[in-house]
């Protein structure tokens, strides 16, 4: 039993062998395209080698930088959007806690910024940091995405304002483009110490370079173990045995589901700490394949949580949908359900009993309802909820994320739907050189 497997007892009643066996066809011909490097987006294939071919010296700079700044600040404020803060909060989250800054711990606070364009969101934020020794990490391959940016200038004045230029100057950490971009030439003008974001790995694949490790280490997390969980899964999951390969498998059925007329896929967690990890998949999904007309709609959901708002539509709604169960076979927590004397809800067969128990024969139940209800249902079985164990997960998504790109005929690593927002954003706002686009907009909002 390995780290990961896909168990997939759930999944192939619903699919038939000549079914699977023209997708295996195409599903090895996209894994060579990938692989042979002469796909769409090619010049973005940094994340594959990544776990094994990563820059130690920065990585050593980056164990050191988490040092100072565990021992400088009470509150990091991480400021990104997108794939540029998505995989460092799933990680924390996973290995930590949602609940991290409640936590007793010697590992300063982490908050995340620049995520949104919320004044309300920002002058909380502020209003938290009043009086504590704040750090910040800015991460942006461009340096000029709005969100970030605005949150950036906001926190350079405050901590220029509460420690002097020379101060914010030890407190300031960079990751961004290796050479250009307004962050890099900023931090030369200024000394802020830079890590980069790699050219050759995008937002949403960049979780285990500079961009996630550094918030990742602040938190106490071993990004070592983390990279040797990836290394693992490059090793084992680099390879186009079919047959035996549970991330060529899993790009096989969510395609088959897709070609049925699927046209969601439910990623499903039974732990509250897989709410980030969902929103980092469901940004690696939606981002790759959604394009030119295609692709499946990544959703997600925490059950048996949303098995009480969501669950009567899984169940039994539009047949639109198939799910992907993450199951962490061994949390690591242990709370026993206490006795009542007074049974008052009935439930003292339940007493001494593990929660965890309780939560899998739920997973299980849910399992067993919505394929009666005709649901299809992969599941994804992960041994321990630990750095290694995630690393492997992380690489496992990502690298099942490129092959289905290529195999729907995409390219799976751009985003030039993610523009068009922006365009009209700036326009309206009255960006220079927007003047004729934001007329044209203007009239069409009246
Ligand atoms: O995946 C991506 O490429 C995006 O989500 C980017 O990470 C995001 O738009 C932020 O861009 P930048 O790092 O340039 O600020």
């Amino acid at each position: 039993m390995g780290i990961l497997s896909l168990n997939e007892a759930f999944a192939k009643p619903f699919v038939k062998d000549e079914e699977m066996q023209a997708v295996r066809k195409e599903a090895i011909a996209a894994y060579g395209t990938l692989c042979g490097r002469n796909g769409e987006g090619s010049d973005f294939l940094g994340w594959m080698d990544l776990p094994e071919n990563y820059d130690k010296e920065e990585f050593e700079r980056i164990l050191a930088a988490a040092e100072k700044i565990k021992k400088s600040c009470d509150i990091l404020v991480v400021i990104g959007i997108g794939g540029s803060y998505l995989g460092a909060r799933a990680v924390i989250e996973f290995l930590r806690s949602p609940l991290y800054n409640n936590l007793k711990k010697d590992t300063p606070d982490i908050y995340f910024a620049g995520n949104t364009i919320s004044a309300a969101a920002l002058s909380e934020l502020f209003s938290i940091c009043e009086g504590k020794d704040v750090c910040i990490n800015v991460i942006s391959k461009s340096g000029t995405t709005t969100e970030p940016a605005v949150a950036f200038r906001a926190f350079r004045g405050f901590l220029e304002e509460k420690y002097g230029k020379e101060g914010a100057k030890e407190r300031i950490f960079v990751t961004t483009d290796r050479e250009k971009g307004a962050l890099k030439k900023l931090s030369a003008e200024r000394g802020y110490e830079t890590f980069v974001v790699p050219d050759d790995i995008g937002g949403r694949f960049s979780v285990l370079s500079a961009v996630g490790l550094l918030p990742i280490a602040v938190t106490g997390i071993d990004i070592s173990a983390l990279m040797n969980g990836a290394a693992l899964a490059r090793k084992e999951l680099l390879n186009d045995d079919f047959d035996n390969n549970p991330a060529l498998r899993y790009v096989a059925y969510r395609n088959i589901f897709h070609r049925q007329g699927k046209s969601v896929e439910m990623l499903v967690g039974y732990e509250p700490y897989l709410q980030m990890l969902n929103e980092w998949w469901k940004q690696l999904y939606g981002e790759s394949e959604g394009k030119d007309g295609k692709g499946l709609l990544p959703d997600s959901v925490i059950f048996s949580t949303d098995l009480h708002s969501l669950g009567q539509f899984v169940q039994d709604g539009s047949p639109i949908l198939f799910e992907t169960v993450l199951f962490i076979k061994n949390s690591g927590a242990s709370f026993l359900i206490p006795n009542d004397e007074e049974n008052i809800d009935g439930l003292n067969f339940l007493t001494g009993k593990q929660l965890d128990y309780v939560n899998e024969q739920a997973m299980k139940g849910t399992l067993l309802a919505h394929t009666d209800g005709n649901v299809p249902n992969l599941v994804l079985e992960l041994e321990e909820r630990n750095e290694k164990a995630l690393g492997y997960l992380l690489y496992f998504f990502e690298l099942a994320c490129a092959v289905s790109g290529y195999l729907l005929g995409v390219n799976p690593f751009n985003q030039p739907g993610v523009e068009s927002y922006k365009k009209n954003m700036f326009a309206l706002l009255g960006k220079p050189g927007y003047e004729a686009e934001k007329e044209k907009l203007t009239k069409r909002l009246k």
